[in-house]
Parts: C-alpha cells; structure tokens; sequence
C-alpha cells in the first residue's frame, strides 16, 4: 500500500509486476476516457462528425509539446504494433534489401517485418547482441559491424521487451544517418519511463505506446515522422483521409487519423495522463521506481549468482528489468506457480535460449511486493 494504490482499480491482494506487458490507469484519468464516451453518446453525430477533429488536435497540440516536437509530425494510432505494420508496409522495399534489427525486438514485430520480408523479398536481420555489456559502445559497435551496403531500415527498440535493456538509441540513429538508413524506432516502453525529445533523437520514424508507462487508457499511442520521412508514410487502413476532399494540411493526420468508426476517448484522455503524472511529481516517482527496480536487481543477482545482461544503472533501465534465472527453470510452470500459490504477476521469459524474469515498477509497487517476490523465489527455484 502507498500513496497511489488508491488511484487504481488493481485488485487488492495481487501483487502487479507487469505494467510492462499491460499498463493500469489511474482512476481520474479512466474518468476522463469515460467522460469523451459519454460526451460521444449524447450526440454520436455531432460529436465524431464535428468535434472530432478540433479535440483530436488539442489533444495532438499537448502530446506534441510533452514529446518535444512539432503537432505537424505526430497522428494517433491505437497501438505501437499497427504503427510499425503502417511504417514497414509503406516503405518500398524489395529484393536486395535489408532490413537490419537486432535479436532483442518484440516477437509481434519481428513477425510483421518477417511476413513483408517474405512477401516482398528483402532480408529481415535480427543481428545477435553480445551480452552481458558493461559499455554502450559494445551495443554500438556489435550493431553497427550489421550495417552493409544493402541496409536501408535499422528497426530497433527504444527499451528491449525481452531484456527491458535501453538501447543507445542517439548514437545509432546517427550512425543510420551517416549511412543513409532510414531509422524506425519501437518506443512502445519508452513514453513516461523515459525524457522524450522526438526533435532532438532524430529518427526518421518512432512509434510509442501512451497506453504502458504513461498510464493513459488501452488504444493510446502515437505514430511519429520526421518531416523529411513523413511522406513515404501510407495509409495502412484507406479512409477518407486519402485524396481528401477538404485536406488538413498535414497528410499524416489525413492518412491515419480517421479509419473508419471507433472510439477516439483514449486519445483524448492523453492529455489528462499527462496532468496525472505531472500533478504527481513524476520525475520523483520515477526514481523510487528505478531504486526498487535496482533493489531487485541487486537481491535476484545475489540469489541466482547469474551475472546480469547489463550494469545496475539508470543509463541501461528504468522501470523495468529483465534478470536471468536458472536454465533449468520451467517458464511456464514459475510464472503459474508465482501466480497461483503467491498471487504474484510478473512475466517469465524465455530469450535466447535463456530464462529471465522480467520486473516492472510502477508508483503503485512498494518494497514489500520486491520481498514477497524473493520469498516465493527463493522457495520456487531450486538452487
Ligand atoms: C518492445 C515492444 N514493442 C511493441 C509492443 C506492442 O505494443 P502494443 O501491444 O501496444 O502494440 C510491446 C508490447 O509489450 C513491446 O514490449
């Protein structure tokens, strides 16, 4: 129990280390998704047929200003997994290409880039990172020996799913750049874990999740373009954006804005997200968070003795960290047993032909679900 517990609707007596798979919102910024929901069903017609379009752009004009760019190169979309699908279909890409990513990228996406490589005939690169590191230079060079002369997409997470690593994501773009590389980063952990500035990273295209470690409602995210990249963007869902007949001046938002009916109330709570965090001294929050995170990294390393992928600093996590657990761990078993007999909910996974434990710390966790862990650790994996 602490101080936020009260803002969520998280079942009393789970013990939640997952918002890194599923995120929970806060109860005033749920009320502000309900709100739009109801202000739509007042006047369904009025409301998505002429209000739609001045909210969605006040909302746009806030997320711009926390992301640090332009409102002109960022449109809402629902998740990051349809913004890298619109992302790696628009891109012309056949026979000869490669698509460079590396061996730490979110199965979902890996399968997107895998089917279009498939179907289009360029090579998708999941290049292998040499871990543990202790220097970002390490993850920089080992990525950047991948790059040959037919790399024209470096498609890399801002945080790893699987290692919940932070990628020297700066560096690389530009590496990218001198290359000619067109850049597609997969933020979806990054949005509140992390300081954004889209102006000054420099990628060519981002997608971040608002829905995860912001706190906003289930169907928030938002696609970014660098005004140089923003016009090989497509419509992934063709509407009434394409060939329009009253064009916004800004073909992202013309292209993927509107597709078709749906609801717009989580893109629209954004901004409240935002207030929450800001009216709560996130940047505080943020560091207890990463403290109890680095407090699991350090007791889980004692228990296993398996040294972690990565130093335990802020440079490499955040909120979330992936630790390495016995090889001889059953995944599936750990994570019902931890759940089961412990009430406990936290992602077990399996990388690389290795087995991790993945930790997520958000303001509602305390250092009491850290102990409840490494009880049921210690009683559940035979050392
Ligand atoms: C690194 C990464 N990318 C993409 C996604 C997909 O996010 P979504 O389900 O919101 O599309 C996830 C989900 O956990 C993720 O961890």
């Amino acid at each position: 129990m602490n101080s936020f517990t009260n803002d969520f609707y998280l079942k009393k007596g789970i013990i939640f280390l997952n918002h890194g798979s599923f995120g929970a919102t806060p109860k005033p910024v749920l009320q502000t998704s309900q709100f739009y929901q109801i202000e739509m069903e007042k006047q369904p017609v009025e409301f998505l047929g002429r209000r739609a379009g001045s909210l969605l752009e006040n909302s746009r004009n806030i997320l711009a200003n926390y992301l640090k760019t332009s409102p002109q190169n960022i449109v809402y979309i629902t998740n990051t997994t349809i913004g890298v699908n619109i992302i790696a279909r628009s891109l012309e890409l056949g026979a000869g290409d490669e698509v460079l990513a590396t061996n730490q990228e979110y199965g979902a996406l890996d399968r997107t880039w895998k089917f279009l490589s498939q179907k289009r005939g360029f090579q998708y690169i999941n290049h292998p990172l040499k871990v543990p590191v202790k220097a970002s230079g390490e993850v920089i060079e080992c990525l950047a020996s991948g790059i040959t002369k037919n790399t024209r997409v470096l498609f890399i997470s801002h945080i790893s799913s699987p290692t919940a690593m932070i990628f020297p994501l700066k560096e690389m773009i530009q590496i990218a750049k001198e290359n000619q590389i067109i850049t597609v980063i997969d933020g979806a952990h990054a949005p509140g874990q992390l300081e954004l500035d889209l102006d000054a990273l420099g990628a060519d295209f981002y997608v971040g999740n608002m829905h995860k470690w912001l706190c906003a409602p289930k169907g928030s995210a938002f696609l970014y373009a660098s005004p140089s990249s923003a016009h090989r963007i497509e419509p992934l869902v063709v509407s009434w954006g394409w060939q329009s007949e009253n064009p916004s001046g800004n073909q992202l938002v013309d292209f993927l804005e509107w597709q078709g009916t749906r609801d717009i109330s989580p893109f629209l709570s954004v901004p409240s997200a935002i207030e929450y965090q800001e009216q709560h001294q996130w940047k505080e929050v943020r560091t207890r968070c990463h403290h109890l995170a680095s407090l699991a990294y350090q007791r889980i390393t004692e228990l296993t003795t398996i040294p972690p992928l990565y130093p335990d600093s802020l440079d490499w996590f955040s909120q979330m960290v992936s630790l390495p657990l016995p090889n001889s761990v059953n995944t599936d078993e750990l994570k019902d047993q931890l759940y089961d007999r412990y009430q406990i909910e936290i992602p077990i996974i399996s990388w690389n032909n290795r087995k991790f434990i993945r930790i997520s710390i958000q303001c509602y966790n305390d250092e009491s679900d850290i102990n409840a862990l490494m009880n049921a650790l210690t009683h559940l994996i035979p050392f």
